[in-house]
């Protein structure tokens, strides 16, 4: 870790680390399943012009690609009425352990409550179920789908 400070912006006012938030995305959910690096950038740039539906932040330290958390309309196919969700959460491995995940998943479901949604909701396998419980997500449900996922909500205060 570092001493210096990390911020977090929209990645619309820091494209420079578009490839970054790309290459973390596909290697953590894409690649494992076969999906060429082209198939999440196209996703990505998507995603970006969908001003009013889809968010990614960007976590950095000065040039350093820190981490990255997304608003998107959908993640869950066994879900299709439930929207709009965080997803794509990812610190890279030397800044873990600082709070700098729970920072960028609060930013991204506030941010999707300031559009004016009852409800954010989030889906993770249920290792990371103390994480998600400890920063005031609401477990749903249970063993979802074959990767049998926990559904979490956040509603607004
Ligand atoms: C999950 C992930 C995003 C967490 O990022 P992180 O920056 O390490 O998250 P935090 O630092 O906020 O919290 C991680 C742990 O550190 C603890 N922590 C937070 N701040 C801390 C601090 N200042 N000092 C010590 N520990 C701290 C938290 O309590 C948490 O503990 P837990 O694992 O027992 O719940 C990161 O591990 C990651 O990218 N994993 C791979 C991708 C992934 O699994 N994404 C989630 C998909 S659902």
């Amino acid at each position: 870790m570092t001493d210096q400070t990390v911020v977090v912006r929209d990645l619309r006012d820091a494209p420079h680390f578009f490839d970054a938030v790309a290459d973390r995305i596909w290697r953590a959910w894409w690649e494992p399943h076969g999906f060429p690096l082209s198939h999440i950038t196209g996703l990505l740039q998507q995603s970006l012009a969908e001003e009013a539906e889809s968010l990614c932040l960007v976590a950095h330290v000065e040039d350093r690609f820190v981490g990255t958390a997304s608003v998107i309309a959908s993640d869950l196919e066994e879900r299709p009425d439930l929207t709009p969700w965080v997803a794509a959460v990812w610190v890279d491995p030397p800044f873990r352990g600082a709070g700098i995940g729970g920072d960028i998943v609060l930013k991204a479901a506030h941010a999707a409550l300031d559009t004016g949604a009852e409800a954010v909701h989030l889906c993770a396998l249920p290792g990371k179920r103390a994480f998600y419980e400890r920063l005031g997500w609401r477990l749903d449900e249970k063993d979802v789908g074959t990767d049998r996922l926990d559904v979490f909500s956040m509603r607004r205060a």
